[in-house]
């Protein structure tokens, strides 16, 4: 698969480059990733090289996991990134912390799942979305995506070391689910 990039109001997402890999290492070292994510950890340099110059452009070549940098604009600073596994069609991403709590990720995540809904990845139907449970920030981008929350009994994320934490799940369709942003309420709170 050819590397697409896709624009939103505020942004462009497009290539993670080699050029990215200095903040690529400083944002990975938030102590949220060590919890939430399954980046290394401790998070360094050589880490975000191999992600940039092998993990990203095999993962467009191979149409595993389209990867994106998400800008302000074309050339501009990497803010964060995010990605969609071709598996489960499931979203993945994380946001620089000094960029957060602007609702850029909603945006940025809203632009992937449609993409993806819309024909970027043939045949999906369906997007994936799950956390690990208490993660509230990134229930919050789901929810503003238009994601469902579903309950399986066996709702898991596997964590770096091979093993695996309780979970939140969601899943969104082309068209948002009317009962999406309701179920939400048990772990959100009061809806807004
Ligand atoms: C999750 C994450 C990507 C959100 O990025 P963001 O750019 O701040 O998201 P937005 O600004 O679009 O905010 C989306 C919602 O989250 C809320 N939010 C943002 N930061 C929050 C926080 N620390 N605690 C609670 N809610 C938060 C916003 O108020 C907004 O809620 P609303 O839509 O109900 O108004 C970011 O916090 C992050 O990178 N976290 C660490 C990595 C991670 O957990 N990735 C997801 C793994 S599943």
């Amino acid at each position: 698969m050819r590397p697409v990039a896709l624009r939103t109001p505020r942004l462009v997402l497009d290539l993670p480059a080699p050029a990215d890999a200095d903040l690529v290492t400083r944002y990975c070292q938030d102590p949220l990733f060590e919890r939430c994510l399954t980046t290394p950890w401790p998070y360094s340099r050589a880490d975000a090289e191999a992600f940039l110059t092998t993990h990203v452009p095999h993962s467009w070549a191979s149409g595993i996991e389209p990867t994106w940098a998400i800008r302000r604009h074309r050339g501009g600073i990497l803010l964060g990134v995010i990605s969609v596994r071709e598996a489960q069609h499931e979203l993945g991403y994380w946001m620089g912390a000094e960029h957060r709590g602007i609702g850029l990720m909603s945006e940025a995540a809203r632009a992937v799942a449609e993409w993806t809904l819309g024909g970027g990845i043939q045949g999906a139907s369906t997007v994936f979305w799950r956390a690990v449970v208490g993660n509230v920030a990134s229930a919050r981008v789901a929810r503003a995506v238009g994601f469902r929350r579903i309950e399986p009994d066996d709702a898991i994320v596997p964590t770096r070391d091979g093993g695996t934490l309780p979970a939140w799940y969601a899943v969104r369709e082309a068209t948002i689910d009317p009962r999406a942003h309701a179920s939400w309420g048990d772990v959100l709170g009061v809806i807004r």
